[in-house]
């Protein structure tokens, strides 16, 4: 039997990632057992989520903690004291200070809603709507200590439409987050993810040399 990776989930809103993490350890396509979920805010859906299914959660409110050191401090004890080998920013909106990046080096993932490099930050479904890209997507990456920067895992792409407003290009991305995340830590947890400089090899990955999309899609 593959071994689990031992995860801790970090969150500030609805969760629908850590949903899909949570469905695909529980369908047994990821090996990998979730020992705390971490949210910023006490009102953030995703701690439902997580209690609907027995995994321990916990708030620790930024606000009462303005010093980023203090703060990534106490998540760090929160996270060795369940064993996390593996930590998943799945919707969490707060930065991680050098010495969090640097303590997790190469055991950090985030999902973002944009093809980064493209789009890094805020807002990313809005700007790309209102920049007239034909596509924009999601990318699951190693965090390093530039904001949306370190070696990139998987990425989905989803096509951007004329009649497209912030919300319905969210709702497309967000189902393809919900494929490539948990397969990106099943990545992880067979050990078939080796970082080299900014690039991540994956063992046995396979390539579909005739993969494209186009958009719109010709008419001849
Ligand atoms: C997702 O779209 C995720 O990519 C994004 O927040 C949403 C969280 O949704 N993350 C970022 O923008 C990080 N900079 P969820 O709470 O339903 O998983």
């Amino acid at each position: 039997m593959a071994r689990k990776v031992a995860l801790g989930v970090l969150i500030s809103g609805n969760g629908s990632n850590l949903q899909a993490i949570i469905n695909a350890i529980e369908s047994g396509r990821l090996d990998a057992e979730i020992r705390i979920v971490i949210s910023n805010r006490q009102d953030a859906q995703g701690l439902a989520r997580a209690q609907r299914h027995q995994i321990p959660t916990q708030v620790i409110d930024h606000r009462s903690h303005p010093d980023r050191e203090m703060y990534d401090k106490i998540l760090i004890d929160t996270l060795q004291a369940r064993q996390v080998e593996l930590v998943i920013l799945a919707g969490f909106m707060r930065l991680l200070s050098p010495l969090f990046v640097r303590l997790y080096s190469n055991r950090i993932m985030n999902i973002h809603p944009a093809l980064l490099p493209s789009f890094p930050g805020l807002h990313v479904q809005k700007k790309a709507v209102e920049y007239g890209v034909r596509f924009s997507g999601c990318t699951v990456h190693f965090v390093n200590e530039e904001c949306d920067e370190g070696p990139i895992i998987a990425q989905a792409v989803v096509p951007v439409f004329a009649h497209d407003t912030e919300e319905t290009l969210a709702e497309r991305i967000l189902r393809q987050e919900h494929r490539i995340y948990p397969s990106a830590i099943q990545l992880y947890s067979e050990g078939r993810l080796r970082v080299t400089g900014r690039r991540v090899v994956i063992e046995g990955a396979r390539a579909n040399e005739e993969a494209a999309l186009v958009e719109p899609p010709p008419e001849t």
